[in-house]
């Protein structure tokens, strides 16, 4: 295919100085980017020559399309910077919280659950047409953990089970679908399962466990697991199809997977990515991607260049398309992105030093040509 027709002819604004030239060509939007950035910038905005203006990527989807966001009062909130709201608005009709509906947030006390910033969210979400998903009951991520429940002497099992009952009965009918364990299998342990505090406490039951009080607490909720690197270890994968079979011989509630798809612009091979989505879809469940981003930056860019751009788009296309073709329409259970802008990206502040444009939009909401991967595997080009 020529350049023209992979659709990210793409213009790229370079500011230097606060004076603004263009190279290539801009797509509408582009032209209207803000120039008031002081520092020297490139941002690579994509086009497509199936649009003339960008797409609403809600529109191209016959599922969900979501966006991680942040509430309450941190600066990324949408609460607070609301630059980000037209984008989000017009792009996404699911919304998942980045911290705020985890464990620490949620139950800070043993007694005391916080429900106001989660409340807003959800208030939020129903106010534009929006579905919230719930991230999430059960995640191992130490500081994630809150201090009571680290040094709980009680009963875990009973104490895991208040915990889902009570959060899920909150939200009910106000969220559509919870990730009730996140991230319980390691292929590295005997057992295959994460040695987390929760594991240690209970065993293995407490996953099953969740899925059961959930249910019970709203039986209207979609229940997921959600992980990480099934699609990279065929060994993390084999443990996740024994417990799928396992839990659905013992009718455990469970109805679908998580993919998070935090990938690597550079492997595994899609045709890897696809055969783990069908060997989930054949065994009948739900699928969502839940978190999608794309590192790139293995070398040490300082800056995202068109040939990496374009990568992307292509990485980013070649997946959904994995996605739409391994999973049956009635198994499609959606597509969240984790994060917006590439500047905001979780992987740009795990580690100072280190720097990525892992997202679909510039920091400006220019869509890059990542975008148009998605939209153009969405619309089927
Ligand atoms: C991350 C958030 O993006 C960060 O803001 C937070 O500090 C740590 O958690 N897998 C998950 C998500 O399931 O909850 C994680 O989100 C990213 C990895």
């Amino acid at each position: 295919m020529n350049s023209l027709l992979r659709g990210i002819a793409v213009g790229v604004v370079v500011w230097v100085c606060g004076c603004t030239s263009h190279s290539g060509s801009t797509s509408s939007e582009s032209g209207t980017s803000s120039s008031s950035s002081s520092s020297t910038a490139t941002i690579i905005v994509g086009t497509s020559p199936y649009w003339s203006s960008t797409p609403a990527l809600k529109d191209l989807a016959s599922f969900p399309i979501g966006m991680e966001v942040s509430a309450a009062n941190d600066t990324r909130s949408i609460f607070v910077l609301k630059d980000q709201l037209p984008t989000i608005n017009k792009h996404f009709n699911s919304l998942v919280a980045g911290v705020i509906m985890k464990m620490r947030y949620l139950h800070p006390a043993e007694k005391t659950y916080y429900y106001t910033d989660a409340d807003a969210l959800a208030d939020y979400a129903a106010q534009h047409a929006m579905i919230l998903h719930g991230h999430t009951l059960i995640w191992h991520w130490d500081s994630e953990i809150p201090a009571w429940m680290k040094n709980y002497t009680g009963d875990w099992e009973s104490m895991l089970n208040d915990h889902v009952t009570q959060i899920c009965t909150h939200f009910a009918g106000r969220v559509t679908s919870w990730d009730v364990v996140n991230e319980a299998i390691d292929e590295t342990t005997t057992s295959g399962f994460r040695e987390s505090m929760f594991y240690n406490h209970v065993g293995k039951k407490y996953i099953e466990n969740a899925y059961i009080a959930a249910r019970a607490a709203d039986p209207n909720a979609v229940l997921y697991y959600n992980e990480f690197g099934m699609e990279s270890s065929a060994q993390k994968l084999a443990i996740l199809l024994a417990m799928l079979d396992d839990f659905k011989a013992r009718s455990i509630p469970l109805d679908g997977v998580g993919f998070q798809m935090h990938t690597s612009l550079y492997s595994p091979k899609v045709d890897t990515i696809k055969a783990a989505f069908k060997a989930v879809a054949d065994r009948g469940f739900k699928i969502r991607i839940s978190e999608m981003d794309m590192q790139s930056n293995i070398g040490h860019a300082s800056a995202l260049d068109l040939s990496m751009a374009n990568s992307q788009h292509d990485r980013y296309k070649e997946i959904i398309k994995a996605y739409l073709e391994a999973v049956p329409p009635a198994q499609r259970a959606g597509i969240t992105f984790w994060g917006l802008v590439d500047g905001e990206s979780w992987l740009n502040y795990l580690d100072p030093s280190y720097k990525d444009w892992p997202l679909l939009f510039n920091d400006d909401y220019s869509p890059k040509p990542a975008f148009y991967g998605v939209a153009e595997a969405l619309a089927g080009y």
